[in-house]
């Protein structure tokens, strides 16, 4: 880990989150845009490679901000499966995790981890930004409830076969690789017999619509089945400097079976009637008529 970053406290949450109300940034909103690059967005085809060599350090820049505006609302040793609110512990999806060993794929700061291990479950976080992870271990020291932690990308999971009776993963890595088939091949190889695979994701049909929270984010306006994923390039390096990729419903369907799996529940959480928080482009404006959010839930063939 860089010692020589900041202190990982957690910083104010910035006031007043709203979005850019463009494209698809994850929770694109806040003040981080005077921190990083200036960037244009755009859609354009990108490798793995350039997915990874973008996304690592953007959500470097991004994390202190994204722990502290979203830090209270995911609880420290919390289970949040979207802006929507739903909990592991309402929903269930992961089935009984105690006794369990369990892998976190872009675990963030690793607070479901840390949930997993206070339900009896053994919990290993896995994240792309060495920042994130600190964050982790900060929480580690606050709440007493340790999860260790590996910094590594879905796409190649530094485990041995069949070590894993679960893998899961709250927005983490999924949106953001570009070999998507290869990443859920990783994670069945990781995964016993019977494992249990459970994610969530931005739910694909708000990619026909402006990333706005507002009514302007009602309007469909982009193709559905325009796989193109969404990119933020550094007006001064040409570099790509963040992606996130998009697949339809069809797709990731076809994406589970193929590496073997067989899907239980595709949950699509509701909008809380009372529930006003904003996470980007997640509002209860849209909320209460559009889904934001998808989790699937999956079991590997026993043999
Ligand atoms: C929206 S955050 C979600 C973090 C956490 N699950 C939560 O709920 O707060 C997405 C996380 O995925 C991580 N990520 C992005 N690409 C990844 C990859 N290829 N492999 C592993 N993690 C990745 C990012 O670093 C980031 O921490």
């Amino acid at each position: 880990m860089d010692q020589a970053i900041s202190p990982v406290v957690r910083p104010e949450a910035p006031i007043d989150p709203l979005s850019t109300g463009s494209g698809h940034r994850f929770g694109a909103i806040e003040t981080f845009d005077t921190t990083g690059p200036v960037v244009r967005a755009e859609r354009r085809t990108v490798s793995e490679a350039e997915s990874r060599r973008a996304n690592g350090p953007d959500w470097d820049r991004y994390a202190d901000e994204y722990q502290a505006t979203h830090g209270p609302f995911l609880g420290d040793a919390g289970f949040v499966w979207g802006p929507e609110g739903l909990t592991e512990a309402d929903l269930g999806v992961l089935g009984d995790v105690a006794g369990k060993d369990v892998l976190e794929l872009g675990s963030g700061a690793c607070q479901c981890s840390r949930w997993v291990n206070t339900r009896g479950g053994r919990a290993i976080g896995l994240d792309l930004s060495g920042r994130q992870l600190q964050h982790s271990r900060r929480l580690d020291e606050q709440t007493g409830v340790v999860v260790p932690a590996v910094q590594a990308t879905a796409t190649d999971l530094p485990f041995a076969d069949r070590s894993f009776d679960v893998v899961f993963c709250s927005f983490g890595a999924l949106q953001f690789v570009s070999d998507i088939a290869h990443a859920v091949a990783e994670t069945a190889r990781v995964l016993r017999p019977g494992g249990r695979f459970a994610f969530s994701i931005t739910h694909p049909t708000r990619w026909m619509f402006p990333d706005d929270p507002g009514p302007e984010g009602l309007i469909a306006a982009q193709s559905y089945w325009d796989r193109t994923p969404y990119v933020e390039v550094d007006d001064e390096t040409g570099e790509v400097s963040y992606v996130e990729h998009h697949r339809t419903l069809g797709d990731w369907v076809s994406v589970l079976a193929g590496a073997g799996f067989w899907i239980t529940d595709l949950v699509e959480p509701e909008w809380p009637e009372d529930h006003e928080r904003i996470w980007g482009g997640w509002s209860r404006t849209r909320g209460l008529l559009t889904p934001g959010t998808a989790i699937f839930g999956a079991n590997l063939a026993s043999s």
